[in-house]
């Protein structure tokens, strides 16, 4: 009856210490989770959406101000608008091509017409998703993103010469 009653204790005593144990750690890991949420202006975004922004802004402002101007607004049917444009929210994909392999078409932006050619603006899939991203999130824009994986069957077309 002794010995009984002791081991009984000794086994309450283990779970005891075992349930106490298991408890403890749960609100450090909440506090880590917390801990690393990012902030800043593409805090919403993938964080390797977030990477390609610098990269995004520079090629930007190197190679496409000079018409779709500083506040990507364009000039009003000479070049179109990449800011709130219906045409670009339309299909992110396709201002991915446009931009990778240039455009020749008649197209209609927020109503208004364009038809003069852009040329290719950049060589690699990489700098295309990352300038659309860098739009699809200024002047204006707050409208999601482009991944790598929804442009990789795209064609990069042969330049002109
Ligand atoms: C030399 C002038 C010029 C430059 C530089 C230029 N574009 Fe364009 N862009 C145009 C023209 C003109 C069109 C209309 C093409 C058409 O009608 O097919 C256009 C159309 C577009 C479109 C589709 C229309 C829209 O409003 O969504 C996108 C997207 C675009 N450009 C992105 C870019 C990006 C990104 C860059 C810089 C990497 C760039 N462009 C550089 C002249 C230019």
């Amino acid at each position: 009856m002794k010995t009984t009653s002791l081991f009984l204790i000794s086994l309450f005593a283990i779970t005891m210490f075992m349930t106490s144990c298991g408890g403890g750690s749960q609100p450090a890991a909440d506090q880590a989770a917390t801990a690393v949420k990012a902030t800043g202006p593409y805090a919403d975004l993938p964080a390797d959406i977030q990477a390609m922004m610098p990269r995004g802004e520079e090629i930007y402002k190197t190679k496409c101000t000079v018409c779709h101007q500083t506040t990507g607004l364009g000039i009003e049917n000479v070049f179109p608008p990449l800011s709130k444009a219906d045409y670009l929210l339309a299909d992110k994909v396709r201002a991915v091509a446009q931009t990778l392999n240039g455009s020749k078409l008649e197209m209609i932006v927020n109503g208004k017409k364009y038809t003069q050619e852009m040329l290719p603006q950049v060589d690699t899939k990489e700098d295309a998703v990352a300038v659309i991203n860098y739009v699809l999130n200024n002047f204006g824009n707050k409208d999601g993103f482009v991944t790598m994986a929804e442009v990789q069957d795209l064609e990069i077309k042969p330049r002109k010469k």
